[in-house]
């Protein structure tokens, strides 16, 4: 059965992603920056436990990010699911990229950087499966020809450069076969995307998981909707 590398897995997307994932036989990389404190993911890893293996992972942490590595060593990853992400809220507003509570650099950190060192460190476990898919979870807030609202500066932006590093690494990795896919998860009813949210963390995995598993190289470097739709950049 597939392989799965994923970040951000002890609540909302990325939890349901786990749970989902984890009842189709799926093995599991799940990683998270508080493990002590991620019940339900220690919860699921009980009920899965020669499925599911658990990792201390802040995507910030150069250090944990190199243990990752030499724990996986060389096993095959089919799917690399660069979930984690932060709104950014003190970010979000005009005149407040100086202030120091900002959150400017930690948006720039847990959106933009991570999922690239995450794609690279990778790269050759990826390449030596049999999916060969990386799935960078964007935001339709990335989206130029969808801002009508302003705002959210840090979020859009580095959501925005999420996916220009996507396309690249789209084009660059083409040659080992390597699908690399921007998706939008939806609005979804999670911790980010409030109670109003339109869709439910199941329907969003659901969802996401079927597209990841469609995959063609055709929607290597394409920016999708969660009904498969391309979203204006
Ligand atoms: N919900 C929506 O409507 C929506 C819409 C568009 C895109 N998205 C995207 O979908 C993804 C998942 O969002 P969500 O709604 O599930 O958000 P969420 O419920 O707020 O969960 C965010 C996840 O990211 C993790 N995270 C944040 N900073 C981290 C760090 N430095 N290191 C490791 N993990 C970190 C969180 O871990 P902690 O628990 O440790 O904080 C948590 O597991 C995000 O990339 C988000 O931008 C969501």
């Amino acid at each position: 059965m597939p392989s799965l590398l994923i970040t951000g897995a002890n609540r909302g997307i990325g939890l349901a992603l786990c749970q989902l994932t984890a009842k189709q036989d799926w093995t599991i990389h799940a990683c998270c920056r508080q493990l002590d404190q991620a019940t339900e993911l220690l919860a699921l890893q009980k009920q899965y436990p020669q499925q599911i293996q658990c990792h201390t992972l802040d995507v910030r942490d150069e250090k944990q990010l190199n243990m990752l590595q030499s724990t996986i060593g060389s096993d095959p990853i089919d799917v690399l699911i660069n979930n984690a992400g932060i709104h950014a809220v003190t970010a979000s507003q005009f005149g407040r990229s100086t202030e120091k509570a900002t959150t400017w650099e930690e948006a720039v950190q847990v959106n933009l950087l991570a999922p690239m060192k995450l794609m690279e460190l990778f790269v050759d476990n990826i390449a030596s499966s049999s999916m060969k898919v990386i799935a960078n979870i964007s935001s339709k807030m990335a989206s130029m020809d969808d801002n009508g609202s302003g705002g959210a500066y840090a979020y859009r932006a580095t959501k925005a450069a999420l996916n220009a590093v996507s396309v690249s690494a789209a084009r660059d990795l083409k040659h080992r076969d390597i699908i690399v896919m921007i998706l939008h998860p939806g609005w979804v009813r999670t911790d980010m995307g409030g109670p109003n949210g339109e869709i439910s963390v199941e329907e969003s995995a659901t969802r996401l998981l079927a597209m990841i598993t469609s995959a063609e190289m055709k929607h290597s470097g394409q920016f999708l909707d969660i009904d498969g739709t391309e979203i204006a950049w």
